[in-house]
């Protein structure tokens, strides 16, 4: 969607449908005042004064002020008390509001950027977080609606400000937020998207027109190369698939200049059924969301070639279809993977950090500066963080303070897991050089163990089994997939320095 700026006094449009936030504690002073419209500044004390609209976060109200101000409708907003507000204020508040303009079938939306006046925040943060929020919170996934009745109505996005002073400033924050918002919605498509409309041969060609549309370099693995690489564990995984796998490598910029090169990787299991050890019925749907992370590495490279930073970047999707069949890999099995270490399957579930062993041996080669992995890797880290934080584990304390900055600005919260000896010790194999599973506690961890054996240094593993998809609507983010990964990649290279 066209996103336009316009400087001028909130509310001063005639007949549109504005969006307005307050804080909890704020009066609308008497007077004029530079920022807002004079007559609907004097009407919005008046609705304040009835004391109906509190201010609290997320609360909405919709006003028709019939000639006594400008606008035809405003969307009021709360924005909660001023000491907590932060960044993910701005969007809830901005993705809220843009929810109820939806559901009242706006055509034409204007907002103000949220945040503006408090201390602390940058203009450009604000304008950012506000278009993010905006643009989030109108996603909707109807590829397969037939009726059209979910899709949203807006056809124009206008974003006020009040002074020309902050215009450069804030045209760079909305910018950035069209662009990480594009990549999020990408990946809340990719990773909605059915199990049989998506199997790894479509993910890779979704992969390649992005790639091409967007002045990547994109190369694609197909099974006889995938086998020529000696990816045994990839191989291993998708056997019981009629579907062919597939290794996708995505590319930014070039590692010349002394340039730091980064690798993202995201596991890309476009269903997983369990395979042999297969899973229960209930609620088995949802693993059409297994590639999550892939979804979150094709959405950040999408960004990132948007927002040209200086460095080099190489994502990289193992993807494959967990199926059981007669061909099917078999618990017992012992696999090869790229690397030359051999792995004892004993349930062929934990099939994410099989696929990854691969992809992780295959990024050494970019001798990278940091390697992080994204996965909907363990039903563990769920029950251990539940749906506000991504698992986060890897081999380094510097890298890994990167990763929970850039999450914590850009609203995707992860949190640290530790790679104890003792879950090594768990996935020690009789037969092996090690196996996939390491026993009923601590499965988040044993995961991480597992994937630091196929790890160079430094690496960071997300795991978002707990944040890639929601069963209930959130303030920016509907039912279904979030895109989580997208925005916290594209902080942590906006912010990289060698
Ligand atoms: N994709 C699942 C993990 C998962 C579970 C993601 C729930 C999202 C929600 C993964 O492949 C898996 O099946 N993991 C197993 C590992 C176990 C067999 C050691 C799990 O977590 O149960
Ligand atoms: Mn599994
Ligand atoms: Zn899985």
């Amino acid at each position: 969607m066209q996103i336009d700026l316009k400087i001028g006094r909130i509310g001063s449009e005639i007949d549109t449908t504005v969006i307005i936030g307050l804080f909890k504690e704020d009066r609308l002073e008497e007077g004029d005042s530079p920022v807002m419209e004079s007559a609907l500044r004097r009407y919005l004390r008046e609705i304040q004064a009835m004391g109906d609209f509190k201010g609290d976060g997320g609360e909405v109200a919709v006003l028709y002020p019939r000639g006594l101000a400008p606008p035809g409708r405003v969307i009021l907003v709360g924005l909660g008390k001023r000491d907590t507000f932060d960044l993910e204020s701005v969007r809830r508040a901005s993705g809220a509001a843009v929810k109820k303009a939806i559901k009242l079938g706006v055509t034409e939306l204007s907002s103000a950027i949220h945040g503006l006046d408090v201390q602390g925040l940058l203009p450009e943060d604000c304008a950012q977080a506000t278009v993010e929020g905006l643009l989030l919170g109108a996603y909707s996934y109807d590829d397969f609606k037939t009726d059209g009745a979910d899709g949203s109505s807006l056809e124009s996005l206008t974003v006020l400000i009040p002074r020309r002073a902050q215009s450069r400033d804030i045209r760079a924050g909305i910018e950035a937020g069209r662009i990480t918002a594009a990549g999020t919605n990408l990946a809340r498509d990719l990773s909605n998207a059915p199990g049989n409309a998506l199997p790894p041969r479509k993910l890779a060609a979704a992969a390649r027109k992005m790639a091409a549309q967007n002045g990547l370099k994109c190369r694609i693995l197909t099974r006889k190369h995938i086998e020529k690489e000696r990816m045994g564990a990839l191989i291993a995984v998708n056997a019981g698939s009629e579907e062919p796998p597939r290794f996708i490598v995505l590319e930014y910029g070039e590692p010349s200049d002394g340039r730091d090169t980064l690798v993202f990787i995201g596991k890309g299991i476009t269903f997983d059924s369990g395979g042999i050890s297969i899973k229960p019925s209930g609620g088995m749907e949802e693993m059409k969301h297994d590639m999550s992370g892939a979804a979150a590495v094709i959405g950040a490279m999408r960004a990132i070639s948007a927002l040209k930073p200086a460095v080099h970047v190489v994502g990289l999707v193992p993807a494959a279809e967990n199926m059981p069949d007669g061909r099917a890999l078999k618990p017992g099995d012992v696999i090869t993977t790229l690397s030359g270490k051999t792995i004892e399957v004993i349930n062929t579930d934990a099939e994410g950090r099989l696929v990854l062993a691969d992809a992780l041996g295959f990024a050494e080669r970019y001798n990278p500066a940091a390697v992080i992995d994204l996965a909907t890797l363990t039903g563990a880290c769920v029950v251990a963080l539940g749906h506000a934080a991504s698992g986060m584990m890897g081999n380094d304390e510097a890298l890994q303070d990167r990763v929970r900055a850039a999450g914590e600005v850009a609203g995707e919260r992860v949190w640290p897991l530790p790679l104890w000896k003792e879950y090594h010790d768990q996935i020690k194999s009789h037969v092996a050089d090690v196996k996939n599973t390491g026993g009923r506690w601590g499965g988040a961890l044993t995961a991480g163990a597992f994937l630091e054996k196929f790890a160079g240094r430094p690496w960071v593993h997300l795991d978002i089994a707990g944040t890639a998809y929601t069963d209930t609507a959130r303030p920016y983010c509907p039912k279904g997939a979030t895109g989580v990964g997208v925005r916290l990649l594209v902080q942590l290279v906006k912010d990289w320095k060698p």
